[in-house]
């Protein structure tokens, strides 16, 4: 017998910014990331813009091309931005990859070329699929726009779309170049995109960050006046604890576990449910909710901070109930597949995050389904 052995690290290393209108003539953060990324030339750049976003900001298109002209020894624009509808739709449509992969070719992308994403999460993961695949990986810059793209989606490693009717069948990890969060992109968010993504950050809060927690509680009456620095705060906390996490143990998630998915085994399966009439984020309130609950129900935190939560997330403006959470076929709630579909997901053993008090998370490997049907019933209850 003989072998090769063959083992090598291979070193990612990206920033994320935070900062106001990304593309006004005076702000150097965009053409700083790029000519500082060791390649040499003017580098060609193709745009992918949430629909949402182009048409809430209609100087942004001439914005970047004015800033682009600007900076022509640097930047050249390749094509006109592509415009692509925002929301999940954008994930459930393989051919819109292959649009995106139709204009690397046509304009000749390479791998020291650019694909700017400027959307929500559902964009960002999209594009970020077809920047990962498109000559086994094209520079990518994730822009993002929404409150759960700028604090949790887009500052990440994963991409991907939705294939055979699975959420994120079919994706990448791949970390971008450079992810800007520009703040002025959130002044136009429906009221369910203000809200939907600040449920990550009590997800984050609950299981790692009690003063978080707290902070947030007290900053509940400004966030739903929509109040931008509130916002900010908790979208820089919440982001800075996603970043931390991916690089601290396992970025590309070999293991079996996924501790920042606390609520997300229900939130998946709910959305998929429902056909994404329930957002990510809002399916994560719900989550929250009912693993918070069955924390309680299992003896693991007391009535007074599960109390606590159902009131934070209450009143934030989320439901804590949907009825797709009791719907049933053969006598068997069709929520509870969510485990076996999320074990699946990740491989190996299933592992659930679920609280051991208010800023620690636990894992565990069982779960007990008819305590969360209670559960279930419980925010049926509580939800009145
Ligand atoms: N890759 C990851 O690690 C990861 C993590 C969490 C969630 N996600 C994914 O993110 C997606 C949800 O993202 P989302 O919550 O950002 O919503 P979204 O991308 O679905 O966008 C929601 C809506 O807001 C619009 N929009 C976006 N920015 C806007 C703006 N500034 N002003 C006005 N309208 C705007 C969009 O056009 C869309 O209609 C889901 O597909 C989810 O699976 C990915
Ligand atoms: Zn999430």
């Amino acid at each position: 017998m003989s072998v090769i052995e063959q083992s090598f690290t291979v070193k990612f290393e990206y920033k994320t910014y935070f900062t106001k209108e990304v593309f006004s003539p005076e702000n150097e953060i965009f053409r700083n990331v790029i000519a500082q990324d060791g390649s040499k030339g003017r580098r060609k750049l193709f745009f992918v813009i949430d629909e949402g976003v182009a048409q809430t900001h209609s100087a942004l298109i001439p914005q970047i091309k004015a800033y682009i002209n600007k900076n022509n020894e640097l930047l050249e624009l390749r094509g006109e931005p592509f415009i692509v509808e925002g929301g999940e739709a954008a994930k459930n449509d393989i051919n819109l990859v292959n649009q995106i992969l139709q204009a690397v070719n046509d304009y000749a992308i390479c791998r020291h070329s650019y694909i700017i994403a400027i959307g929500g999460g559902a964009i960002l993961d999209m594009v970020g699929f077809a920047a990962a695949i498109a000559h086994r990986g094209v520079k990518h810059i994730r822009i993002p726009t929404t409150v759960l793209s700028q604090n949790d989606s887009g500052v990440g490693v994963k991409n991907g779309i939705n294939t055979f009717g699975k959420k994120n069948f079919t994706g990448t990890f791949r970390p971008p170049q450079a992810v800007i969060n520009d703040t002025n992109f959130l002044v136009t968010l429906s009221e369910r995109d203000w809200r939907s993504g600040i449920s990550e950050a009590i997800k984050v809060a609950l299981i790692k960050d009690k003063d978080f927690l707290e902070q947030i509680i007290a900053d509940m009456p400004l966030l739903n006046q929509r109040d931008i620095q509130a916002m900010n705060r908790l979208i820089y906390r919440c982001a800075e604890m996603h970043i931390q996490h991916i690089a601290g143990k396992d970025p590309f998630e070999m293991g079996s576990s996924r501790p920042l998915d606390f609520g997300h085994w229900s939130a998946h399966k709910l959305e998929q449910l429902t056909h994404h009439d329930v957002k990510h984020g809002e399916a994560v309130a719900i989550g929250i909710a009912l693993d918070t609950t069955y924390s309680f129900l299992i003896g693991l935190i007391g009535e007074e901070d599960w109390k606590k939560v159902i009131h934070l997330i209450k009143s934030l403006g989320f439901a804590l109930y949907h009825p797709a959470l009791s719907l049933t076929e053969d006598n068997h709630h069709l929520i509870i597949k969510g485990l076996q579909e999320f074990r699946e997901h990740l491989g190996g053993e299933l592992t659930i995050m679920l609280l051991e008090r208010l800023g620690k998370g636990i894992e565990v490997h069982q779960i007990d389904n008819y305590v969360m049907v209670e559960a279930i019933g419980k925010l049926c209850e509580l939800n009145k």
